[in-house]
């Protein structure tokens, strides 16, 4: 396997280049690739990556030599002004705060999308000019930087093995489709084969996302998008336990002195980077409370406050760094003395050996953000505590709290609630501590970074092997080619086409679902071929295609074989439905049109059809469960049964469907082509004799023979067998 990392760094960011000094790259994102990368062993691999503002143009070429045969990295420049949009502007001040549920600090500017758009494309150049992609090839693209670049690679290399992490909460659609340029967000995702996420709430948020905005739906996590099969899933990045759980000297004697130092006080720990996701200022809040409701800690406890610097360049961070520095020689000030500093702060990086000793030395650590994707420092924390000593105080809104339950979970938003919950943990017994921890450590050994990425990268492996197998079914050139020749040496033809889905796309509104000129040109010519029947054979009114087609020389199916017609003669009804009976399903349909909005009744001549493509996704999905139920009682021990089809529930005559009429037509043909794309078309796929060429017009599982990826390929299919004629 050779693994191509993209993400916006690198996992070092150069900070001088004469000599080329560099220090390792802030985040979880890094920290977790970089553990899983050496964990897992992976030597065949390339990171691309942007080396941080203090590489200039004219050193890009020098330190890529040294990174990409000392470090597998590829380091890419951009330019400064491009990078300011890209990341302090887009990246930081659209998405960022968007993701993170908090639109108010989000602003939209068409410059800054536009950076967004050209900075992808950069990250699209250098992977293109430096990665040789075959078979073996896996492409993980990471985090809301790079939200194009799957669909931009998924276009230059078709076949290529393609996943995306996203390392930030997804957001409730409601917040996300405040983003002007959504379905473009989403189109650039679904370029890859699987899209992944830390927890089960963003997987939904995202998968409802894509049902409103691009009306894609989903089975059990797969969505069908420009007929490829794009898996959606969950997975929570672990750590490496084993740095963390290290015994070192070094460390030991670390631990020694910051509990000296301090003179055995109590120790909170907090460290993050500078963010306002993070919570650092409810946390000063609470930690202020608690010295004033509890006067027997003064004295007694110290927090020490390590804030990592971020993003210093976008305001909202500056603001966030002033407030919190206030903040800090208030409470000093206030509460502090000559022989007590409440609060010891410090703003920089930490190296991991450091953060570690502070890890065991402390007694009690915070992790409380407004919001979080994951959170690493929490599973880092629960690692290092072998000695099943001290606790963890955790957000709710931290993705790790789904797997950290026995941490004291808090809301952030609340500062009665965290200062208790430090109280609590100052006064926690030991053993109550203990087992905490262990259950904790159990589940972190469990689903660890190692598990992480071989989980994703076969998962990569799965969908791209389902992709392949599909491939033998696909009607290529080679084979329509093939079909041509049958068509033209048979004496008798049939042709079934579907219409909806199959010779025009889906559309919201049915109405607008007319066909092309080049379209009607096709079936006007293949029809007059001699002995040919072409049948559109579809769920619709009689009279919708009559409208359409009535002056074609071809045959039309009305309602899924309740109604039939020959070129020029009338339509022949083949079943009955009786009027009271009607009344009652139109009843009932009626009352959840009512309840749901969008929804809407459609009456033909023996069937009535529910749809629900335009509402609410969610909603439907409960009010259909509902319906079908009710129908079913109606109808129980009647000629009638229930139709699931594409977002629509139908009743029709039991005797009827696609597949028993499609096989009265059949007599004597030495040609039969089928093509559909729905469930009810399966009924043609399953019953028509083997012989026969089925085509479904999309992927997903199939009684057809062949698929084709979209309905272009249908009339394309058509106008190669007129061609000669
Ligand atoms: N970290 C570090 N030094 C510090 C503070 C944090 O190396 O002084 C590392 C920490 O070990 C963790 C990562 O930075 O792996 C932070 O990841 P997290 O998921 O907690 O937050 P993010 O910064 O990605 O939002
Ligand atoms: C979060 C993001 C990462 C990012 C990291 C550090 O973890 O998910 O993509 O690299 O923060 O932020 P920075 O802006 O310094 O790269």
């Amino acid at each position: 396997m050779k693994l191509v990392i993209i993400a916006n760094r690198i996992p070092l960011t150069i900070r001088g280049t004469d000599p080329l000094t560099f220090v390792r790259s802030p985040g979880g994102l890094v920290s977790g690739i970089d553990a899983f990368i050496k964990k897992a062993n992976i030597s065949n691999r390339v990171w691309i990556g942007w080396a941080g503002s203090h590489v200039k143009k004219k050193d890009v070429e020098k330190i890529k030599t040294t990174l990409e045969e000392e470090q597998n990295c590829i380091p890419i420049y951009i330019p400064e002004k491009l990078m300011d949009k890209f990341y302090n502007g887009f990246s930081n001040k659209t998405l960022w705060p968007l993701f993170h549920n908090m639109p108010t600090f989000a602003s939209y500017k068409q410059d800054e999308w536009q950076a967004y758009q050209d900075t992808n494309k950069l990250f699209f150049k250098a992977f293109v000019d430096n990665v040789e992609v075959d078979k073996d090839t896996y492409i993980w693209i990471h985090d809301y930087h790079l939200m194009l670049l799957p669909s931009m690679v998924r276009e230059f290399y078709p076949d290529a093995k393609i996943g995306f992490f996203l390392h930030i909460p997804f957001p409730p659609p409601e917040t996300f489709m405040q983003l002007p340029w959504r379905k473009e967000i989403l189109d650039g995702l679904l370029g890859a084969d699987v899209v992944g996420f830390h927890t089960y709430e963003y997987t939904m948020n995202f998968l409802r996302s894509a049902s409103r905005v691009l009306g894609v739906e989903h089975s059990m996590g797969e969505i069908v998008y420009s007929g490829r099969m794009i898996k959606v899933d969950t997975f929570p990045m672990g750590i490496d336990i084993d740095i963390f759980n290290l015994k070192d000297e070094k460390i030991d004697s670390q631990v020694v002195s910051i509990k000296e130092i301090l003179h055995h006080k109590k120790i909170i720990f907090s460290v993050d980077r500078l963010d306002y996701t993070k919570g650092v200022y409810n946390r000063l809040l609470a930690y202020e409370d608690l010295l004033k409701r509890r006067e027997d800690f003064r004295g007694r406890v110290v927090l020490i406050l390590n804030v990592v610097p971020s993003r210093e360049s976008v305001e909202h961070y500056q603001r966030m760094k002033r407030q919190i520095e206030e903040k800090v020689a208030e409470i000093n000030g206030f509460f502090g003395c000559v022989e007590w500093v409440p609060i010891l702060y410090h703003y920089k990086s930490l190296p991991v050996n450091e953060l570690i000793s502070h890890y065991r030395a402390c007694d009690v650590i915070l992790v409380t953000p407004i919001k979080d994707g994951m959170n690493l420092v929490a599973k880092e924390f629960v690692a290092s505590r072998q000695d099943l000593k001290g606790v963890l105080i955790l957000s709710e809104f931290a993705g790790a709290s789904k797997e950290l339950g026995e941490a004291l979970i808090v809301n952030p938003n609340s500062i009665e609630e965290l200062s208790k919950a430090i109280e609590t943990a100052l006064d926690m017994p030991e053993d109550e501590q203990g087992f905490r921890l262990k259950a904790m450590q159990e589940r972190l050994r469990r689903y660890d970074i190692l598990r992480w990425g071989n989980d994703f990268v076969n998962s990569i492996k799965e969908v791209s092997s389902k992709r392949e197998a599909l491939k033998t079914k696909e009607l290529t050139n080679r084979l329509i080619r093939k079909l041509k020749e049958i068509f033209n040496n048979s004496k008798k033809r049939l042709i079934l086409l579907d219409y909806d889905g199959t010779l025009v796309p889906i559309s919201r509104n049915p109405n607008a679902a007319i066909p092309t000129e080049e379209l009607i040109y096709a079936l006007n010519k293949l029809g007059s071929i001699e002995n040919t029947n072409v049948v559109i054979i579809s769920g619709r009114k009689k009279d919708w295609l009559e409208k359409w087609f009535k002056h074609l020389p071809i045959s039309l199916i009305a309602e899924h074989g309740c109604l039939i017609k020959s070129p020029g003669e009338s339509w022949e009804a083949k079943c009955c439905l009786n009027q009271e009976m009607r009344e009652k399903i139109k009843n009932i349909m009626e009352s959840y049109v009512d309840k749901l909005p969008q929804a809407f009744l459609e009456e033909k001549d023996f069937t009535l059809a529910f749809h629900y493509r335009n509402a609410d996704q969610e909603m439907a999905s409960l009010r259909v469960a509902e319906l079908v139920d009710e129908l079913g009682s109606l109808i129980a021990n009647t000629e009638l049964n229930i139709l699931m089809g594409n977002k629509v529930v139908e009743i029709r005559p039991a005797s009827i469907n696609k597949g028993t009429t499609a096989v009265s037509l059949c007599q004597d043909c030495d040609f039969i082509m089928a093509m559909g794309d729905d469930v009810t078309d399966e009924d043609m796929f399953k019953a028509l004799p083997q012989k026969s060429i089925t085509i479904k017009v999309g992927t997903g599982p199939s009684f057809a023979r062949y698929y084709i990826p979209s309905q272009k390929n249908a009339l394309e299919i058509l106008n190669a067998l007129v061609e000669d004629y």
